[in-house]
């Protein structure tokens, strides 16, 4: 153990040196990056002394890109408590395997495409429902705080049996799909969901982010009775409220979101801003990478990641891809899985799995193609790296606004209507034209400038949360009780046109009344 790394413990021991139990239960859909980050949650937690367990299936056990990822870190260090889980058939379930799924969510945007997997939400808490052995576990474990998906709603129900503080993490940033979980403070400038706005809606985005807001409210109410009714059946009673209610019971939100990144929004003071907390310490290239690189020479190289869900790409695609980045005079280190594309260049390397931190921290790397998942994204600004941005779905295009719009540090180019072409000029254009880097560099150097480290932020918070039993003070409890009328004010303003009208009739009888005094008047001089 180095010296700094020693103090740290020390510093964090001297507030809290007795070690708690954590539970933590993230999104297992498969493995991606958003389950990555909840396993770094985990293990921030546990080199800080606490003793943590990780809920999640027994199929992760057997995903290849789990195993590839984290055997190292699994084995020796967490408690795991597995539900079990009939074995994913890529042919039809909703699951990032499934590629003719991912292909109908990448047609619909915002709100619908949350509205056609709702039913992902049934499956994530049905299976360690049904699991009385996890329960019992659970039960007799004791813990002292549980970390939690937002989208797991298991742990809502487990933080209301045994009174647990929760926290939630929202992977995405401010767009937790709980409208109110954190709320929209205000639909002006804040966009309900995940549309690739910035903080200056004009007219019509206001009108379609209002829309959006009311649309996410009704499709979480039908997830939220759908999820509570199945609670009840399997018998957890009162408890299956916390489903909905979490977002008044909640201790805490960690949210994966930075100022530089995100745009400034008022958000309550148990929002925890994470700031990419998750970011590794590159480790050196290996002797494979270093040679590519070496060959590469001045020209430098591309790395092109489009996520874990988007290593297989349908043909049409990977051709488009593999055509343009054979245009290059850079080399291109591709995150590739599948059939060789077509049209593949010379200068293209493809893997199934790249050591993406570290390529993007090393100075040759001129541009990085990306989706621009909310973990790249952070990857691109903490290396400042040059993005050429290829949104798929989701929160993609939200991120990818962010980072060629905001911070200004590249160029996005859209699937639609997409051609080895356009990509290919926008590739040259990032690498050409300075202005790219330097944004990426100045964005770079404020993301750094931080009174705390992000990792530690983490430890910090929950072991405040652990400390005090939970963080209720620093919930508007005001807030929450506010009804429609009452949050939009639209008491007040029904109030104020009251009084307007009521002052208007005065006005008009007095003015009435003078009239016919003043005719009556006028009429009796002139006879007189
Ligand atoms: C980790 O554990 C699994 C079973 O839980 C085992 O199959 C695997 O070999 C172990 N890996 C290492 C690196 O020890
Ligand atoms: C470089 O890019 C910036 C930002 O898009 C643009 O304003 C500028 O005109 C470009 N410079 C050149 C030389 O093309």
């Amino acid at each position: 153990m180095d010296f700094i790394k020693f103090v740290r413990i020390v510093i964090l021991c001297s507030s809290l040196c007795e070690s708690s139990k954590i539970l933590v239960t993230p999104v297992d859909a498969g493995y991606n990056s958003r389950l990555k980050n909840m396993i770094q949650i985990g293990k921030l937690l546990m080199n800080a002394g606490h003793e943590v367990t990780l809920l999640f299936s027994d199929q992760l056990e057997v995903d290849a890109l789990y195993k590839l990822a984290e055997t190292n870190t699994m084995n020796k260090t967490f408690n795991v408590i597995h539900y079990k889980k009939p074995p994913v058939d890529p042919s039809k379930d909703m699951d990032t395997l499934n590629q003719d799924w991912l292909k109908g969510m990448m047609k619909k945007n915002g709100v619908d495409a949350l509205e056609y997997i709702s039913s992902v939400f049934d499956v994530i808490i049905s299976y360690p429902l049904e699991d009385d052995i996890v329960w019992k576990r659970i039960s007799t474990a004791n813990f002292d705080l549980i970390v939690s998906d937002e989208n797991v709603y298991y742990s809502r129900i487990v933080a209301a049996s045994f009174d647990v503080p929760l926290i939630l993490y929202s992977n995405w940033g401010p767009m937790t799909f709980g409208a109110n979980l954190v709320q929209r403070f205000n639909l002006a400038l804040v966009p309900a969901f995940v549309e690739p706005y910035s903080d200056a809606l004009s007219f019509s985005e206001r009108v379609y982010n209002v829309w959006q807001y009311y649309k996410l409210l009704r499709v979480n109410e039908n997830i939220f009775s759908k999820s509570i009714g199945l609670c009840r059946q399997h018998g957890y009673g009162e408890a299956c409220d916390n489903i909905k209610d979490a977002e008044k019971t909640v201790s805490l939100i960690f949210m994966n979101r930075n100022d530089v990144l995100h745009y400034p929004l008022p958000l309550m003071p148990h929002v925890i801003s994470l700031e990419g907390f998750f970011l590794e310490t590159p480790k050196s290239l290996g002797h494979q990478y270093k040679d590519i690189i070496e060959r590469a020479g001045k020209n430098g190289i591309i790395v092109v990641s489009f996520g874990s869900m988007f290593r297989k790409l349908w043909p049409e695609l990977r051709t488009i891809f593999a055509k343009a980045f054979a245009a290059m005079p850079q080399t291109v280190i591709w995150s590739y899985e599948g059939p060789t594309p077509e049209g593949i260049g010379k200068n293209t390397y493809v893997s199934k799995w790249i050591p993406q931190e570290s390529l993007l921290n090393h100075p040759a790397t001129k541009v990085f193609v990306t989706q621009c998942g909310a973990s790249s994204s952070f990857q691109a600004l903490h290396y400042a790296v040059p993005v050429v941005g290829v949104p798929f779905f989701w929160d993609q295009p939200y991120y990818c606004q962010k980072l060629t719009e905001r911070v200004k540090a590249g160029q996005t180019v859209h699937l639609e209507g997409i051609t080895s072409e356009k990509l290919k000029r926008a590739m040259e254009e990032v690498i050409k034209n300075k202005t790219y880097k330097e944004n990426a560099a100045k964005a770079a150097a404020i993301y750094h400038d931080q009174p705390i480290p992000p990792k530690d932020k983490v430890v910090y918070w929950a072991e405040y949360v652990i400390r005090h039993k939970g963080a209720p003070h620093l919930r508007s409890q005001g807030a929450n009780a506010l009804n429609f009328f009452q949050y939009f004010l639209l008491d007040i303003t029904a109030l104020v046109a009251a009084i307007i009208v009521a002052m208007a009739i005065i006005l008009i009888i007095i003015v009435k009344k003078s009239i016919s005094i003043f005719s009556r008047n006028f009429k009796k001089n002139k006879r007189d």
